[in-house]
């Protein structure tokens, strides 16, 4: 990690770098827009930022999910979206949010965390696939990109079922 790198909660003031970070890291308007819309209504959510030199380079949000017909882990929370400027990006950033969201989601007392995205890249913090706990996303489809990480042994505790994002985090944009 960059030793001028800085991971920081998020303010209110960080928002429009927030914003344009996510336009220029994500191909579609979807994940700024669904950010956007989920500081206004979820509680309780992560929302972290990476500086370097004064500058907002990335973030990380978390939201809850529950997980439907859970015998267990009835804390789950889901990593996503991150997202780090382009012209930033192989320098750490990525890594060190995703360190200190999934710090920040134990401190919460929070027991699982769920993420959608590309396995190469989440299995080095942790994360397995989530089918293999016969755990599922919505989507049966999107399977092979889900994956969870206990923030403790036995966090899972048996748990399985489909695991649904706040409501939110599915409307179309
Ligand atoms: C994915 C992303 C957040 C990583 O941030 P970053 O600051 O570049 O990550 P780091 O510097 O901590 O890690 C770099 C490593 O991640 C790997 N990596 C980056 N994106 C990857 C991807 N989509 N799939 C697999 N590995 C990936 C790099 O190859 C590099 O690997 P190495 O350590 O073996 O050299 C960033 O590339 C990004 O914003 N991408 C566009 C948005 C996105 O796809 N977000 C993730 C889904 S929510």
């Amino acid at each position: 990690m960059s030793p001028n790198l800085t991971i920081r909660p998020a303010q209110p003031e960080d928002y429009p770098a927030i914003l344009a970070l996510l336009h220029e890291a994500f191909e579609t308007p979807h994940e700024a827009q669904t950010v956007a819309r989920m500081w206004q209504v979820t509680f309780p959510s992560i929302s972290l930022v990476a500086e370097e030199a004064g500058e907002v380079v990335g973030h990380i949000f978390f939201t809850p999910v529950t997980i439907e017909g859970a015998n267990g882990a009835e804390r789950a929370m889901a990593l996503g979206p991150l997202g780090v400027l382009p012209g930033c990006q192989g320098r750490g950033a990525g890594s060190a949010l995703v360190r200190a969201g999934l710090a920040a989601c134990e401190r919460l007392g929070e027991e699982v965390v769920f993420v959608l995205g590309p396995p190469r890249y989440y299995k080095r913090f942790g994360f397995e696939p989530a089918s293999r706990y016969r755990l599922h996303y919505e989507d049966r489809n999107m399977d092979p990109f889900f994956m969870v990480r206990e923030l403790h042994p036995g966090g899972l505790r048996g748990a399985s079922g489909t695991v649904r994002y706040y409501e939110e985090l599915d409307r179309s944009a």
